[in-house]
């Protein structure tokens, strides 16, 4: 099932996003302390998703704009113990889903050089490289 984050989620996707702190330093979007987490739920303008597997969330995205940009970009992570199955590129396209239901017409995303296994994704997906900004490249889609 994927669906909005809500408050009932909160101490399960802290524990999943702290256990997953190894091997998920790609993936630094905000701080992981419980509070953030509750505040996220009161942004109006940054849309967080789960993605849940048998009650378990094993996935969490995000599309965010801060208010400001017309375009959301995306983050998301899987759960340490359950990548490479294809739960990556599931909460990808019901992430993109979304961002067509919220009328948006392009996503963004910022992904580190080396974060092949993200890169790969993204460009099957069909996701384009704009701009390399340091040790990043900036990628988009059009929806
Ligand atoms: C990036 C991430 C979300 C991918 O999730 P996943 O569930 O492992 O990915 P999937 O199993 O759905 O695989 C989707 C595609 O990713 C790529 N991929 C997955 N595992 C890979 C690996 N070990 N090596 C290279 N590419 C790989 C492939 O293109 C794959 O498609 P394919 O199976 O048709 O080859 C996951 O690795 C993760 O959470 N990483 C840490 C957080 C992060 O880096 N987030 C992105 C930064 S915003």
């Amino acid at each position: 099932m994927f669906r909005r984050l809500e408050e009932k989620d909160i101490y399960e996707l802290y524990k999943m996003l702290n256990s997953c702190k190894d091997n998920g330093e790609y993936f630094r979007p905000h701080s992981f302390e419980k509070l953030k987490l509750k505040k996220l739920l009161r942004e109006k303008l940054n849309h967080y998703f789960v993605l849940i597997i048998n009650d378990k969330i094993i996935g969490y995205s995000m599309l965010r704009t801060f208010g400001i940009f017309p375009h959301p970009t995306f983050g998301g992570i899987i759960h340490k113990d359950h990548r490479g199955v294809g739960f990556g590129h599931s909460l990808l396209i019901h992430t993109l889903e979304k961002a067509k239901e919220l009328n948006f017409e392009k996503v963004l995303l910022k992904v580190d050089e080396d974060n092949i296994i993200a890169i790969n994704l993204y460009k099957k997906v069909g996701f384009k490289e704009i701009q390399k900004e340091s040790n990043q490249y900036w990628m988009e889609i059009e929806l």
